[in-house]
């Protein structure tokens, strides 16, 4: 086999090896899909400042996320449905992120449930909420995953409605897959993907069934959306929310200055500048764009991570130099789950080290510490070109 050097590498043993339903489902993004394309494409708007005769040596990429040491700070993003992109997905995921020395967080809309994850990695992990209507089911959550001592929670805020993603739909996407003649033609083809699923622990919505009452089809993502998350959501009910939960929390889907504030005074920890990868708000501009005036407004109150679009180590070199204190990866540690299990979310990490290592190096930083400002090069209205 041809050496895997770099994320797309993946991506491409990701496409033959995993069914076209649920690759579709990850590699999508809402309506045109053009914030999810913009989202990779203006990292290349950024470059860097090359530094020569500087000593390199003893260089690190060791950092700390909330209060974490972390081996770089790259954390992986919580990601619905990842125990259908290889059998109990979420365990692996969480397994290499733990022997990495990255913090891992499990979605709400995980095939694999808190206590499957706790049993299986004896480390903390975080835990990602969506926000529903239902309060006692929300408090039910947030105790399961202090039993299972997460050590701190996300709220997304962005997903009161789902953005549209046309392959879904096209494709009936539920979990397990209804066995419609198409989806057994491709799974036919998808053989390893098949024999590993027969001996998954969950094959469906691991923190909901059987936790949940009142959703008329609990394996459609869609149908549970629909009539379970809250639409009413405003300020007071984040900082309810907040309240909820005792230890430290990360407000996720922030694209815009005042709603950082807003964030900051519903008490969170740290926020990430997030548009959900480009699978909600179709033209939205990029998270790397947003990210910048976030930072000048609310970066000395919080802690500001970034994801969207991180494809390589050198983006999340370029997100820490325009002032997060950490980066999130989804897709990129996805497309290394379904080309080859925990091996292949360590293969996202190793690459995505080593890039941002290297490139920290030529831009003459041996600490996460020294990364800084002007160390890039960039258009002046980079941030403020649609104002
Ligand atoms: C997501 N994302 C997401 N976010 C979240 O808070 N809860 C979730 O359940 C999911 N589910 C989900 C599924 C899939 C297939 C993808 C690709 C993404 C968003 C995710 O946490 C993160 O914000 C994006 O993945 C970041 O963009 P990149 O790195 O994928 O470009």
């Amino acid at each position: 086999m041809t050496p895997i050097t770099n994320i797309d590498d993946l991506k491409h043993l990701y496409r033959r090896r995993v069914p076209k339903m649920f690759y579709d489902y990850a590699e999508s993004g809402s309506y045109t899909e053009q914030t999810f394309r913009e989202n990779t494409s203006d990292f290349d708007e950024i470059k860097f400042r090359q530094k020569i005769a500087v000593d390199m040596s003893n260089r690190s990429t060791t950092s700390k996320m909330l209060s974490h040491d972390v081996s770089m700070p790259v954390a992986l993003a919580p990601v619905g449905l990842t125990g259908m992109q290889h059998a109990d997905g979420e365990i692996k995921a969480a397994r290499a992120a733990r022997d990495f020395g990255v913090p891992y967080t499990l979605s709400t809309m995980s095939i694999n449930s808190i206590e499957q994850v706790a049993d299986a990695t004896n480390a903390p992990f975080w835990f990602q909420v969506y926000t529903l209507n239902d309060d006692d089911f929300m408090r039910r959550l947030m105790a399961r995953a202090k039993d299972a001592k997460c050590s701190a929670i996300v709220i997304t805020l962005d997903l009161q409605v789902l953005g549209q993603r046309h392959k879904d739909i096209k494709n009936g996407l539920s979990t397990p897959p209804k066995p419609t003649l198409k989806t057994l033609l491709d799974l036919s083809t998808k053989w390893r993907w098949g024999l590993g699923m027969l001996g998954a622990k969950s094959r469906t919505f691991g923190n909901i069934a059987g936790h949940v009452q009142g959703v008329s089809d609990p394996t459609n993502l869609a149908v549970w959306t629909n009539e379970k998350f809250d639409q009413a959501l405003d300020w007071d009910r984040v900082k309810e929310l907040r309240k909820m939960w005792d230890g430290q929390v990360i407000l996720k889907g922030i694209m815009d200055v005042e709603d950082a504030k807003m964030a900051v005074n519903a008490g969170a920890d740290a926020i990430i500048v997030s548009n959900h990868g480009g699978r909600q708000l179709d033209g939205a501009i990029s998270a790397i764009r947003a990210l910048e005036p976030i930072v000048d407004a609310v970066g000395d109150k919080v802690d500001v991570y970034m994801d969207s679009g991180i494809r390589s180590g050198q983006d999340v070199l370029k997100a820490l130099a325009l002032g997060a204190k950490g980066t999130f990866i989804g897709r990129s540690y996805i497309y290394g789950l379904g080309a080859m299990g925990q091996a292949g979310v360590t293969k996202a990490l190793e690459v995505i080290h080593k890039e941002l290592d290297i490139s920290m190096a030529l831009c003459g930083k041996r600490s996460v510490t020294e990364i800084s400002r002007d160390m890039l090069m960039m258009p002046s209205d980079f941030a403020t070109r649609w104002s």
